[in-house]
């Protein structure tokens, strides 16, 4: 069987990559792919990313099953396409990937719902937006409604900087139409954990869990990125934190869905800050897996993705577990220079390994030129290691970063640092 996977990041490529290991599949298509997919045994990059192009490949190359990393074609809605031409694909719907394109759309659904979240008012003006500011004070949290790849988010910790990023957003429309109308929340203080899952409809596969780190510097620091590493499992994800979280908030989604006559099918992540008392919030909701998280979580995976993803393609994810490596795994992203606003692109990477039984190293955005891997987009490599605790395979990640090399790599010399802390106490 052929399979067809989109998108061009380290999350398609592990994805890519764990699919080519199942027995039953011979080829797995990725498109467009990366420098890392396009030399990796059993992947085959092909240079489409159109939504209907990608459709009259699936159906010349006879895809048995179309499977999407990225939110932008599910919120371009690739999903409704192929079903309607009687394609096997994996993933939600356009209606149902609001839950990620339109933040407000979001946190609407999470109080018709009842689905624990910050606070929150939605602007598409500025003047209204400001006086709102003003009135509850900081810290506060401006959004960007639409799509942003991470970046639309702003943590103000002053009214100045909260007034500059609705003028940002919404005046100077730095990020497009993505911005013409913000969301205004409520500051939430805790720890952070990204809990992902496999659905199809009506039950759940929880993946293990994981936490990223979302700020560019060291300490938590800078601005907001896409993710600058990524570990599994969370810590701060108790057994019987895990249990609320499904019932609480993954299982009231699916409902909700089905009540409002959609069904959510494929990977849902819930981005959620768990307050000082052990209590889950919604931060965020995206309808895909997480990049980088997906790196290190699929690197545990024992079971067959294949199979689980048959399982929820046929709407039997309660008839299937997931099996996990017991050592923890821990990714770190070497980003370009210039990574979030202006990556520099082009530059030779040099020192890459041969992969070892304990790490991989994941490509996002590279490209081959003449033979060599060189840098194509923000987020370049992320270096993936496994280890019996979250510090083992930190140190082990590092170890082999070092030997990696290109102009200007920038990377956090702390991913996992809470996780190593909160061991120590
Ligand atoms: P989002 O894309 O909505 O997950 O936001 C990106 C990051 O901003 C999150 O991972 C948090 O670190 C931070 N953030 C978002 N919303 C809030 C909030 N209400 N309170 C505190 N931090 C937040
Ligand atoms: N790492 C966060 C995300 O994928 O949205």
């Amino acid at each position: 069987m052929k399979l067809l996977v989109v998108g061009s990041g380290g999350r398609e490529h592990a994805i890519a990559w764990r699919l080519a290991q199942s027995p039953r599949i011979q080829k797995v298509f990725v498109a467009p792919g990366n420098g890392g997919t396009a030399r990796e045994a059993g992947l085959e990059n092909v240079a489409i990313s159109a939504i209907d192009k990608l459709a009259e490949f699936a159906r010349a190359e006879n895809i048995y099953l179309t499977v999407v990393g990225p939110e932008a074609p599910l919120a371009g809605g690739i999903v409704d396409l192929f079903r309607s031409r009687g394609l096997r694909i994996l993933g939600p719907t356009q209606a149902c990937a609001r839950l990620e394109s339109s933040k407000q759309f979001a946190k609407e659904f999470m109080i018709r719902h009842g689905i624990p979240t910050a606070e929150f008012s939605s602007f598409d003006t500025a003047s209204a937006a400001h006086a709102y500011i003003d009135a509850h004070g900081t810290p506060i949290v401006v959004k960007a409604d639409g799509l942003a790849a991470g970046k639309g988010v702003v943590v103000a910790t002053s009214a100045d900087e909260a007034h500059r990023a609705v003028e940002r957003i919404l005046v100077e429309r730095s990020l497009g139409a993505a911005g013409s109308r913000v969301v205004i929340e409520g500051f939430l203080d805790g720890e952070e954990a990204s809990f992902i899952v496999l659905a199809d409809g009506e039950h759940v596969l929880p993946l293990a869990t994981s936490q990223d780190h979302k700020r560019l510097k060291d300490g938590d620091k800078g601005p907001n990125t896409g993710g600058m590493g990524a570990y599994s499992p969370a810590p701060v994800v108790t057994p019987e934190l895990h249990a609320r979280v499904v019932r609480e908030i993954i299982q009231p989604v699916l409902a909700g869905m089905t009540e409002e006559g959609q069904r959510y099918t494929g990977f849902l992540y819930a981005g959620l800050m768990i307050d000082g008392s052990g209590n889950p919030r919604v931060l965020e909701f995206n309808c895909r897996l997480g990049d980088p998280e997906t790196q290190p979580i699929l690197l545990r995976l024992k079971s067959d993705l294949f199979e689980l993803i048959e399982h929820a393609m046929d709407g039997k994810l309660d008839r299937v577990k997931a099996e996990w490596d017991r050592r923890a795994a821990l990714g770190v992203v070497l980003a370009a220079a210039g990574y979030p606003d202006a990556p520099k692109k082009g530059d030779v990477v040099t020192g890459l390994p041969a992969t070892g039984e304990d790490f991989r190293v994941f490509h996002s955005g590279t490209a081959l030129k003449d033979g060599f891997v060189v840098t194509s987009g923000g987020r370049v490599l992320c270096v993936t290691a496994l280890g019996d605790s979250i510090k083992v395979a930190q140190r082990r990640a590092y170890e082999v970063v070092e030997g990696i090399r290109f102009a200007g790599m920038q990377y956090r010399r702390d991913i996992g640092h809470r996780a190593v802390a909160a061991r120590r106490s």
